[in-house]
């Protein structure tokens, strides 16, 4: 039995301890916004917070997740109202939408220590990589968003596309491995 706090809540994996991180999200907690992409360290597609640092689920097993809190991009925020998320969308940084989530926490991680991030920044913070080549878009997005965050710079508060205001504003379903 592992024991860790996923979005908040208390969780426990009855798994094999070497279980990847990335496979205990996806197939028993039903986190799906985890993505597996090449699954060696690579892609950066899986990345999730442990305590409030990026790192890729792929390469940490439960076990080392032991007691440390977790956050995927379902807990990042409910309605993606993060700024990292609006400006995504704004700076039309989200093509086939696949390494979007790793990259959102990524970039999340880095703002949340450097609020105003230079290009040189973002490149070295997130070496996600996205095989629609939003690469200019990104950088660019990671930087509104940190004028975002620090006041700088509002976005319009239109519905992100693909969410309606009924499921932002649904409860976030209780994760499907009880804790006992
Ligand atoms: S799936 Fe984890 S880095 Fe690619
Ligand atoms: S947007 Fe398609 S892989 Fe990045």
């Amino acid at each position: 039995m592992t024991s860790m706090t996923v979005n908040g809540r208390p969780i426990r994996f009855r798994m094999d301890p070497d279980t990847p991180l990335l496979w205990a999200l996806r197939d028993a907690a039903n986190l799906t916004g985890t993505k597996y992409g090449c699954g060696e360290g690579d892609c950066g597609a899986c990345m999730v917070h442990v305590d409030g640092e990026a790192l890729r689920s792929c390469l940490i097993t439960i076990a080392e997740a032991e007691g440390r809190f977790i956050t995927t991009i379902e807990g990042l925020s409910r309605d993606r109202s993060n700024p990292v998320q609006q400006a995504m969308v704004a700076e039309q940084a989200v093509q086939c939408g696949f390494c979007t989530p790793g990259i959102i926490m990524a970039a999340s991680a880095l703002l949340a220590k450097n609020g105003a991030p230079s290009e040189a920044d973002v490149k070295a913070a997130i070496p996600n990589l996205c095989r629609c080549g939003v690469y200019p878009r990104l950088v660019r997005a990671v930087e509104r968003a940190g004028r975002v965050a620090n006041r700088r710079e509002t976005i319009s508060a239109a519905p992100a596309p693909g969410i309606s205001t009924q499921d932002a504003a649904r409860e976030v379903p209780a994760l499907s491995v009880p804790e006992e």
